[in-house]
């Protein structure tokens, strides 16, 4: 599934929960042979169902790769085995004694605890097991929480290999962020996340302010997730909330500030929980979710009654720097500062004892509770020295950051003791930042830049809002072409640090050629596009694409010319066109055919039709992969942050031994309407008329070359966009990003 990375571990998950079906899932999407074992000998089974049933595959095939069963016998050629059972240690010890006999002596065991320390797990674990014992503790729902956090043993050589080990697994082969903790309570992500928390729910008491508005004012301007602090607590359930604080709080000394909110003996919780109202889980069975929020309209009150949900008023909100909020005189701005202010404090005074340096903290805002920024890249953008300022008695950490420049100084982060070091960059990651420092730049324009590698490998790297594609960059895919020769590039990868590859044409001009009315003009906008792309499809070197978040529309099409993709899984192919008022025009409908027939798709056309005009959500790299979108040598890996890597090293292979695509023949269709399903249910008249002409567009008798079919393919496209509703739709999309449904 991986094409071509090291052997892959065959793996065995023991506990049929939601975690460890989730794991199983991920484990088994990543091409890993998984062994999922439960006490209860249906429980198995049952989890890849539920799995199935919520998405915790990326192709239901998938789970396949997973057997099922309850005896211990199958774990003896597994390589690692994940313990994902009841967060009970003698229950835990019991189970590591009874499966040692059955395991591979280099088998490495990892524990799934959230709060368990792992120095207390060891102690049932065989002493010479205990060098290749972890916590791989990772977030639920595991496909989609890109964190694991990784406690190994002491630093003997053989842990380091197991830490290794573990890192490459969880890294390359699950694409999660393996983060290094130390054996402290809650690890990293939920030590500071739920003092976080807690401290959110104590200072809006104190300030008295309603749940709305310190969801608000501790929201947008921070970077925080839209359901705020008392959102998540609904969600996470707030009948978890006294078993995994208590916990916590067991586990801690009794000098730590997490007992200045006590959030595990909150008796308005409790009295919460009491009466059914537990957040999200109160809300299976079609039931609104019942919490510290009912639905989205009505919020808990002091009695315990809903009453509605007033838009908060206060003036931070709509405030979109952290620092005016905290600056305002109003309660939603002392909440706020209070609470960033405690949070900062703290992680700055646990920081030496959780974590090597601070940007690891950071990884779990971020990563575990959905932050945009950590609290040490917030502070460093808020301002050291004002903070300073804020407080009565700052915390050493932040004296010492303002010190040195930041939390971050200089592409450096600050240690725990306060020293700046070079960040670590995971074995692997190549960034266009780091390589563009050696390359030699070719080219430069508004819309991006051309950067030659060593190895004569060239990087296109697009400066526009979402890498879209404007006049200007299409400009610049044309002087891309022309500077192969004179500079003997070798071959090209397009993609660049941004977590998109590219969101298509670029709107305004696409409406400006719609608004013109005029068929020269639209045509024009199209052509240039179309022949950008049939210029990468056929230059004398293999282009590769990088693609992670969405190619779309115009990028998809420009994907799809690319020789070779290396595409992140979750990546977004979709063409999005009808919302914009006519159907692909830069060689779109041409590849998917050419791509679908090459794969031995029966009926390409319908099908190509069916994916353009579908209403559907876009499918996951994997699915495209399967279906025909893509080629079966490009490549899918679950780790967002290796495709960069993976394209250059593609390119390099490809470029040893190329020969240029000759141009193909490729029918036209010629059966039952294509678009005899048509009018589909919530489809309007006016996406019919895209449809249809779609349709006509591919039907007709005899073949075409690829470049001759491209030129249908404009000239079937012009007369949409001089239909008045389509330029509605056009100019619509360019004004407000959302379609019209005209
Ligand atoms: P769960 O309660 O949903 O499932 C535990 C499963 O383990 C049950 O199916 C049970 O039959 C099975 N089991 C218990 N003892 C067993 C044994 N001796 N041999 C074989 N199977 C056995 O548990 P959940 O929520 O999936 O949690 C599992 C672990 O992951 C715990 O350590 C928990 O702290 C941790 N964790 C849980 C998270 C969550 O959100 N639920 C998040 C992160 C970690």
């Amino acid at each position: 599934m991986q094409n071509g990375s090291a052997p892959q571990p065959k793996v065995a998950v023991i506990g049929a929960g939601s975690m460890g079906t989730g794991i199983a899932a991920l484990c088994a999407s990543a091409g890993m042979e998984v062994v999922l074992l439960d006490q209860d000998a249906d429980a198995a089974a049952r989890g890849v169902e539920t799995q199935l049933k919520r998405g915790g595959f990326y192709l239901e095939e998938d789970a396949a790769r997973i057997s099922t069963g309850s005896d211990y016998a199958l774990l003896e050629d597994c390589d690692w085995i994940i313990e994902a059972i009841f967060e009970d240690l003698s229950a835990k010890h019991s189970l590591y004694t009874a499966i040692e006999a059955h395991l591979s002596p280099t088998a490495i065991v990892s524990s799934n605890t959230s709060t368990l320390p792992l120095s207390a797990l060891v102690e049932g674990v065989a002493p010479t097991r205990r060098e290749r014992f972890a916590i791989t503790h990772f977030f639920n729902p595991p496909k989609v929480m890109p964190l694991v956090e990784l406690v190994v043993n002491s630093s003997t050589d053989e842990t380091s290999t197991t830490a290794d080990t573990l890192r490459r697994i969880i890294e390359v082969d699950l694409g999660k962020t393996a983060l290094p903790c130390r054996d402290t309570p809650g690890f990293i992500a939920n030590r500071v996340g739920c003092y976080w928390l807690a401290c959110g729910v104590f200072r809006a008491r104190e300030f008295d302010i309603d749940y709305a508005l310190a969801d608000a004012a501790f929201g947008r301007a921070f970077g925080i997730p839209r359901t705020g602090i008392f959102g998540l607590l609904d969600y996470i359930g707030l009948q978890l909330v006294a078993p995994i604080w208590n916990s916590l709080e067991n586990a801690l000394d009794p000098g730590d500030r997490m007992f200045s909110v006590p959030l595990g003996t909150d008796e308005f919780i409790a009295e919460l929980v009491k009466r059914g109202h537990t957040g999200r889980s109160a809300g299976s069975g079609g039931k609104v979710s019942e919490g510290f929020y009912r639905g989205r309209d009505e919020v808990i009150g002091a009695d315990f009654n809903y009453v509605a949900r007033k838009s908060p008023e206060d003036p931070v909100i709509g405030l979109k720097d952290p620092r005016e909020v905290m600056s305002t005189d109003s309660p939603g701005g002392r909440f706020a500062r209070a609470l960033f202010l405690n949070t900062l404090s703290y992680c700055c005074e646990v920081a030496p004892e959780i974590a090597e340096h601070v940007g690891l903290i950071d990884e779990g805002f971020r990563l575990g509770f959905g932050w945009k920024k950590g609290i040490f890249e917030l502070a460093d953008e808020i301002g050291l020295d004002w903070l300073i300022t804020a407080y009565d008695t700052p915390p050493q950490l932040l004296v010492d950051a303002a010190a040195a420049g930041g939390f971050y100084p200089e592409g450096k982060v600050l240690s725990s003791s306060g020293e700046p070091l070079t960040p670590e960059v995971s074995a692997g990651v190549v960034t266009l930042a780091t390589v563009r420092e050696k390359a030699h730049t070719l080219l430069t324009s508004p819309a991006g830049a051309l950067h030659l590698l060593d190895n004569n490998v060239a990087i296109l790297d697009f400066h526009t809002p979402l890498n879209s594609l404007s006049n200007e960059a299409i400009a610049l895919i044309h002087s891309t072409l022309d500077a192969i020769e004179p500079h003997a590039i070798a071959a090209l990868v397009i993609g660049n640090d941004k977590p998109v590859f590219s969101a298509g044409a670029d709107l305004p001009s696409l409406a400006a050629a719609a608004e013109s009315a005029s068929a020269t003009e639209i045509s024009a906008v199209l052509n240039a596009g179309s022949q950008a792309l049939l210029g990468l499809k056929y230059c004398p070197i293999p282009v590769i694409g990088a693609v992670r978040g969405v190619a779309l529309g115009g990028g998809f099409e420009m994907a799809l010319a690319c020789d070779r993709l290396v595409l992140h899984a979750d990546a977004r192919l979709a063409f999005p066109e009808l919302n914009v008022g006519l159907y692909p025009g830069w060689t779109g409908t041409v590849a998917l055919l050419s791509r679908l027939r090459a794969a031995g798709v029966s009926n390409a056309h319908q099908r190509a039709f069916n994916f353009i005009t579908a209403t559907r959500p876009a499918p996951n790299a994997f699915a495209a992969r399967r279906d025909g979108l893509l080629r079966p040598t490009d490549v899918v890996l679950l780790s967002f942050d290796r495709i960069l890597a993976r394209a250059l090293e593609e390119a390099a292979a490809l470029a040893a031994d190329y020969t240029p695509p000759a141009d193909e023949f490729l029918p036209l269709y010629s059966g039952p309407a294509l678009d005899r399903e048509w009018p589909l249910e919530n489809t309007t008249a006016n996406d019919h008329a895209i449809a249809a002409q779609l349709a006509r567009m591919y039907t007709g008798t005899g073949e075409l070359t690829f470049r001759q079919f491209a030129e249908r393919e404009v000239a079937f496209d012009v007369p949409l966009l001089l239909m008045p509703a389509n330029v509605e739709r056009a100019l619509h999309m360019a004004r407000t990003r959302k379609p019209l449904h005209n």
